[in-house]
């Protein structure tokens, strides 16, 4: 074992050295493309479709433009808007709540169980069911699955739709089952940093629905049923044929790239659960963590300014970062719903609180151990 280095710059990622490694079959996959003059909607979409599809065993894959787009689309797909609730998480990426609201419906947030998972409190969803609850949009936060068992469980109960908001967790699982495929639509982000990313912006919903599948093609297309005949209000919404081209070079490395991530995250746990100020992440049972992030909490009571450490760790060159240091119930775009500080005091405490650090398959083992021993220094 070689020593921890004394200086070294570890960004939060290095999209670089996925290029580099598979250099020739990105370059030929785009050419290919280019040279076929075939642009939008082709052969490498339907191709990419039927893997996501085949992968989230949901049956059908539909590509957009985004994850944000897909969302949206799925909300629209689904019937939701204007006087319609959709009940989610405040910890995410704001393009969650903002799909709902750009929908015409009015997002309900309740809180997360607890600064180690991050994720939606599902027990405590039932509460905030109303008459007007159309949708539940669970977050698969930071790579691993809500409990969908209980999750699905209730939106029978009460009749209401389910979208997963998978974009942080392609290949995630919930008791061996992929996400993606519980609810009524999987939503999946292929923005750069994502777990699968393209080299630009791109997404995909997944539905086991013949019927919705339809719906979502002609709604990324201007709600075209047919050439030019405009049956529903859409938008333009495909995926490229150059990005999905490119993404399907790395399906084939997602498991490898999954298991990497998964080694990083042991060591990490292992290095680290001496520090008595970190919560560390807490994986449950019957969940298979992807670990898109490693994120850990300075514990409140240790009394530690978290953005000064994280000042710290970059001064040192640790490209560590904070999602999210916002809730969205706080959000300024959501300020009209009416919520304060307090409303949902485990969200906003992790907020104050969390960092992630540097995961990506990549990442060598002298990064990392100047990553843990840079943080092991500050800390303690
Ligand atoms: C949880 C979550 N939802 C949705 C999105 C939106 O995806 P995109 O950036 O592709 O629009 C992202 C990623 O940015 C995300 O992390």
């Amino acid at each position: 074992m070689s020593n921890t280095p004394t200086s070294l710059n570890v960004p939060i990622m290095r999209l670089d050295r996925q290029y580099t490694a598979l250099q020739e079959e990105f370059e030929a996959a785009a050419l290919t493309v280019m040279r076929s003059g075939i642009y939008i909607l082709g052969d490498n979409v339907k191709a990419l479709e039927a893997e996501l599809a085949e992968r989230t065993e949901s049956g059908f894959g539909i590509g957009v433009a985004n994850g944000t787009d897909s969302l949206y689309l799925a909300l629209r797909a689904l019937n939701v808007g204007a006087g319609d609730e959709v009940i989610t998480t405040p910890m995410s990426y704001i393009a969650t709540s903002e799909a709902i609201v750009r929908a015409g419906a009015t997002p309900v947030f309740v809180d997360i169980v607890d600064d180690a998972t991050y994720l939606m409190d599902v027990s405590a969803v039932e509460k905030a069911i109303t008459p007007n609850t159309k949708a539940i949009i669970p977050v698969h936060l930071y790579g691993q699955a809500v409990n969908m068992d209980a999750l699905m469980s209730l939106a029978k109960a009460y009749h209401l739709a389910v979208v997963e908001d998978c974009a942080q967790a392609v290949d995630a699982t919930w008791k061996g089952k992929p996400v993606g495929g519980f609810g009524d639509m999987g939503s999946f982000s292929f923005f750069p940093t994502k777990n699968l990313g393209a080299f630009g912006d791109g997404g995909m919903l997944t539905t086991s629905s013949a019927e919705k599948a339809q719906l979502l093609r002609q709604l990324r297309v201007h709600g075209q049923t047919s050439t030019y005949d405009h049956a529903h209000e859409g938008m333009n919404s495909r995926l490229d044929e150059l990005q999905a081209a490119l993404v399907r070079v790395k399906v084939p490395h997602l498991s490898a790239w999954g298991d990497a991530r998964q080694r990083i995250a042991q060591r990490y746990t292992e290095s680290l659960e001496a520090l008595s100020v970190l919560e560390l992440p807490r994986t449950q049972t019957d969940v298979g963590h992807v670990f898109h992030q490693y994120t850990v909490a300075l514990k409140a009571e240790a009394g530690l300014d978290r953005d000064a450490v994280v000042a710290r760790l970059q001064e040192r060159g640790v490209g560590v970062r904070v999602y999210y240091p916002i809730p969205l119930h706080l959000q300024g775009m959501h300020h009209d719903l009416g919520y304060t500080a307090g409303a949902f005091p485990v969200a906003e405490k992790a907020c104050k609180h969390v960092l992630s650090l540097p995961i990506f398959p990549e990442l060598s083992d002298d990064e990392q151990r100047y990553v843990i021993e840079t943080l092991k220094k500050i800390l303690s």
